[in-house]
């Protein structure tokens, strides 16, 4: 059983290494070396650290050292932007209680919708947890075509 708790600004930088790991080591079952690097350049510590600061919510869950190994987002319109989680705790669960927890949350707040675009690994676990793809995405990251997917969940 892994703990949760809200972000905290502290987390920033461990929130970016997970980022990373998670790409670098989960990636590869699906994308190439070259996408996988590119998705992986996407993170930064400043980046991460603005998410304290823009109004969306952030849960972290915890490994048995309390600390940090993996996060999710909720944005106030119920886009979720961030599912990650360190491939040495992947499959434990950790991704599935920070998800039962946002989407206890958005039904709390009303929210009528769900929605992300989700790697072909987050889109695996979002159809097991009700999601439906509305279209498959296909764009450039740092020059390197990517794709991923664009999924929903209605809450009402
Ligand atoms: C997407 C991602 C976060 C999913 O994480 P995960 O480790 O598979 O998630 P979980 O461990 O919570 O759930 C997966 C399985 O763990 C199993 N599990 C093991 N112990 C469990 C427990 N105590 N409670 C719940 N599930 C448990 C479940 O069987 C679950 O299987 P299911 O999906 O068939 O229900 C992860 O694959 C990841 O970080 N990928 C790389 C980055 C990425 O693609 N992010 C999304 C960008 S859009």
């Amino acid at each position: 059983m892994h703990p949760l708790r809200p972000y905290r600004p502290d987390d920033a930088a461990h929130l970016c290494d997970i980022f990373v790991e998670a790409v670098r080591g989960i990636g590869p079952s699906d994308y190439t070396p070259e996408q996988v690097e590119a998705w992986a350049a996407g993170a930064s510590a400043e980046r991460f650290g603005a998410l304290a600061g823009d109004g969306r919510k952030v849960w972290v869950a915890l490994d048995p050292t309390d600390l940090p190994c993996a996060f999710i987002d909720l944005e106030a319109d119920g886009h979720v932007d961030f599912l990650y989680c360190r491939p040495a705790h992947a499959g434990t669960g950790a991704a599935t209680a920070l998800y039962s927890t946002l989407e206890a949350h958005a039904r709390e707040f009303g929210l009528a919708r769900l929605h992300t675009e989700a790697s072909e690994a987050a889109r695996r676990f979002f159809l097991k947890r009700g999601f439906a793809v509305t279209q498959r995405r296909d764009f450039p990251v740092n020059g390197v075509m990517i794709h991923n997917y664009a999924m929903e969940k209605r809450l009402s």
